[in-house]
């Protein structure tokens, strides 16, 4: 009997377990009813009296060897609960990290580019009155202009919407600012439009403006320069299109060299070379002189941009309802991009 306990001694020492279902193969093999310990107990009520006090307390070393060998590997393998969770001494899984929404990492770009010219951030609501998202910019009652932005409303008479251009944020800062003025507004804008690949009804932008003595069109047109090459490359070239915004006098719309051929021609910018990104001009005398801004005195530029359309073009992305879906697919993608 004596050889048997030594023999399996040295059995239950060199044995190594490493999961929840050794484990039990243990606990059944050793300890169980018909386990060889088991047998052992059975076989020693044979034993003459004479051996049993040396080979009972062996035999109790032997139960326990085993015993504290089960438990200890069972709090490795089982939780509280009796649950198998695994190996515990194995490092922890990582939690996967987040990453910024693309929309995001172009508002902060675009934030930091302007800061290093002076601009500093103003943000003001989303839900808006008649006069600070259209009167007060000089859209005129019953105006076709109006109908440039399909509006959400909210009451009537008097109206309260939801802003369809972050240019009422201008006309917040005006009312409690004097010039210089050098901000630059980021916001969420909402119009009614059918959702699509090209358009949404939810979108972000960021307007600027610039107010001061003697600011000129060459000023605007310098800055919107040194945003476009900070933004897009050192090479990228700039082109001013004339168009109309009832809040400017001159307008214009901006187009910068294809980000995906370099002005060369692609199916991205229709064969053209150039890509729009925003619309500027400078601050109509009318939209200064309803903010109580002496029109004589000072001059302005403002320049106001979609900060998907942005995003798309920096990251080659071709549809507008990827950045609301939030498929982790997408969002993935810009995980490095802290
Ligand atoms: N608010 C205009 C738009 O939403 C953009 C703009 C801003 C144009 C400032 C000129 C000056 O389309």
């Amino acid at each position: 009997m004596l050889e048997e306990i030594l023999k399996l001694q040295s059995l239950i020492e060199q044995i190594v377990i490493s999961s929840a279902e050794e484990l039990e193969q243990f606990r059944i093999q050793f300890l169980g009813k018909k386990g060889r310990l088991a047998a052992l107990f059975d076989a020693f009520k044979q034993i003459p009296a004479a051996d049993k006090k040396m080979l009972g307390s062996r035999l109790n070393d032997l139960k326990n060897l085993a015993s504290e060998k089960y438990l200890h590997s069972k709090i490795q393998f089982t939780g509280p609960d009796n649950q198998v969770i695994g190996d515990l001494t194995l490092p922890p899984d990582s939690i996967p990290a987040g990453s910024r929404h693309p929309v995001s990492l172009i508002r902060k770009e675009i934030i930091s580019i302007f800061s290093k010219i002076g601009y500093t951030v103003a943000e003001g609501p989303e839900i808006e009155d008649d006069w600070h998202v259209f009167s007060g910019l000089n859209f005129p009652l019953e105006h076709p202009a109006r109908d440039m932005q399909d509006t959400f409303f909210i009451e009537k008479d008097p109206d309260i919407l939801l802003r369809t251009h972050t240019s009422s944020v201008q006309v917040r800062v005006m009312e409690v600012s004097k010039p210089p003025i050098r901000k630059i507004f980021p916001g969420r804008v909402f119009r009614n439009e059918a959702i699509s690949a090209r358009a949404h009804c939810i979108f972000h932008q960021i307007e600027g403006l610039y107010i001061d003595k003697n600011v000129s069109f060459a000023d605007l047109k310098q800055t919107l320069m040194f945003f476009a090459r900070e933004m897009f490359g050192e090479k990228t070239q700039v082109r001013l299109r004339p168009s109309f915004f009832p809040f400017t006098e001159p307008s214009a719309e901006v187009d910068v060299s294809c980000t995906i051929c370099g002005g060369s021609g692609c199916n991205v910018c229709k064969y053209t070379g150039f890509l729009e990104i925003l619309g500027c001009g400078m601050v109509d005398p009318n939209v200064l002189e309803a903010s109580s801004i002496d029109s004589g005195i000072y001059t302005g530029f403002a320049f106001g941009m979609g900060l998907e359309r942005i995003a798309m073009l920096k990251y080659q992305i071709n549809d507008l309802r990827l950045y609301f879906e939030n498929d982790i697919r997408f969002l993935n993608q810009f995980i490095s991009s802290y």
